[in-house]
């Protein structure tokens, strides 16, 4: 994909379903009988993995236009091995509940996900009384699991990962047993409140999960916008020297936005409007050009924002003056290296940026120029790299786009809006 730089932006955008929301919700199918309706699913490659994941162990599904229909007449053991390909998501939630089912599984992955850790799940599913085995000493993809009842634990969880989390709230539900989980600090929760709103008793306090044996009901849910998508217009909008973007229906949760309350402080103009506020809330967002200052951050503020730091730092070369990103070492083990990724792109592009150990000092103001990019086959990196070159001058060349299915599978069209 070849991309120039506008001299213009004002477009209104609607965004793909979030994909967190959109793997919970699936999973969710598995933990009663019955029926549910899915609205606004995202269709996207890591959802459909976790959808042939959840039919794989009996569920039934049916698509129509808007939504899909999930039935769920009891759970079977799975023929085949369970094919996460390059959703973390799938992995990790998959092996919580996998781990508390009466059968056997194999969970695999591509050849990002199998160098991904899964240590971080196994190792607390074990304390729970879980039969898991994993590849490299139970660090990694591929994983063998014998499923059974697990007991209940109090867990402090020593990394910030809502995917962690998720895994164990699941086995934990699924084993009717009573858990105490905490977090180093609190992360996206769209696991616990989801839940809790369908009849779970679940009782969180601001960095404290308590799991109840309980049941939850059938739903019938839509899916609102992924705001880790919208962050790309937002960040367009706001370092694009002409523009106003307005991005509707996005989900608002506090756990999610956190990107857009850093660069508030940055001084970026955007404003919400909330609309909804149950079981997510969820509004419409307006951005237009800004005037930012730098920031310096650390790993509180990182792990808030993980998959938006990538943006962040492109953010930074726009700012006025030097900008450090901190404690984002996390960065290292998601699809890809997106330290050095992120660094790589955006220094042939002509920006100031160095890459430490656990993130980036990047000088602000330096003017971007177009080229050709690798992108490593990651979803963020290519997205991360049509942004810059939205904003570069002359024309950069993004390769790997094939690589935006894994969360936002119309990304090029609506780019291609941007010029209509
Ligand atoms: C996700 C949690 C985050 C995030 C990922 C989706 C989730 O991962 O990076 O894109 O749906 O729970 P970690 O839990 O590994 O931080």
């Amino acid at each position: 994909m070849k991309i120039k730089k506008p001299e213009k932006i004002r477009i209104k955008i609607a965004l793909p379903p979030d994909k967190s929301i959109s793997h919970r919700l699936l999973f969710f199918t598995l933990l009663e009988q019955g029926k549910y309706k899915i609205k606004n699913l995202l269709n996207s490659k890591d959802v459909k993995r976790t959808l042939y994941f959840v039919r794989n162990l009996g569920i039934e599904s049916k698509k129509d236009k808007e939504s899909i229909v999930i039935e769920n007449r009891g759970l079977k053991e799975p023929e085949k091995i369970l094919y996460c390909g390059n959703s973390g998501t799938t992995a990790r939630l998959g092996t919580g509940i996998c781990s508390a089912l009466s059968f056997n599984f194999f969970l695999d992955g591509d050849f990002s996900l199998r160098k991904r850790p899964m240590k971080r799940v196994i190792e607390p599913l074990r304390k729970m009384g879980a039969l898991v085995y994993g590849r490299e000493n139970d660090t990694k993809l591929p994983v063998f699991i014998k499923g059974k009842k697990l007991k209940g634990i109090k867990y402090k969880i020593p990394v910030a990962s809502a995917q962690v989390k998720s895994s164990l709230i699941l086995a934990s539900f699924l084993s009717k047993v009573e858990s105490e989980f905490e977090e180093i600090l609190k992360t996206r929760d769209h696991t616990e409140r989801i839940l809790k709103y369908l009849g779970a008793k679940i009782e969180c306090e601001e960095d404290r999960i308590r799991v109840f044996p309980s049941r939850i009901n059938n739903f019938s849910l839509k899916v609102p916008g992924d705001f880790s998508s919208a962050s790309f217009w937002i960040t367009l909008g706001i370092l694009h020297p002409e523009s106003e973007i307005l991005i509707k229906d996005v989900n608002l949760n506090k756990t999610r936005t956190f990107y857009m309350k850093i660069l508030k402080e940055m001084g970026a103009r955007i404003e919400i409007d909330l609309k909804i506020k149950e079981p997510e809330p969820e509004g419409d967002i307006y951005v237009r050009t800004s005037e930012l200052k730098p920031v310096k951050i650390g790993f509180k503020e990182c792990s808030k924002m993980i998959d938006e730091l990538p943006l962040l730092a492109l953010v930074c070369c726009f700012a006025e003056g030097e900008s450090i990103i901190k404690g984002a070492k996390e960065l290292r083990v998601k699809e890809s290296d997106r330290l050095r990724n992120t660094t790589r792109i955006l220094k042939k592009m002509g920006a100031e940026i160095e890459e430490i150990e656990d993130g980036w000092v990047i000088k602000g103001k330096s003017k971007l120029k177009g080229t050709r990019v690798f992108t490593y086959k990651d979803h963020r990196m290519v997205m991360l790299s049509v942004c810059a070159g939205l904003l570069a001058e002359g024309e950069t060349e993004v390769e790997g786009e094939k690589w935006v299915e894994i969360s936002y599978p119309c990304f090029f069209e609506e780019v291609k809006k941007i010029y209509d």
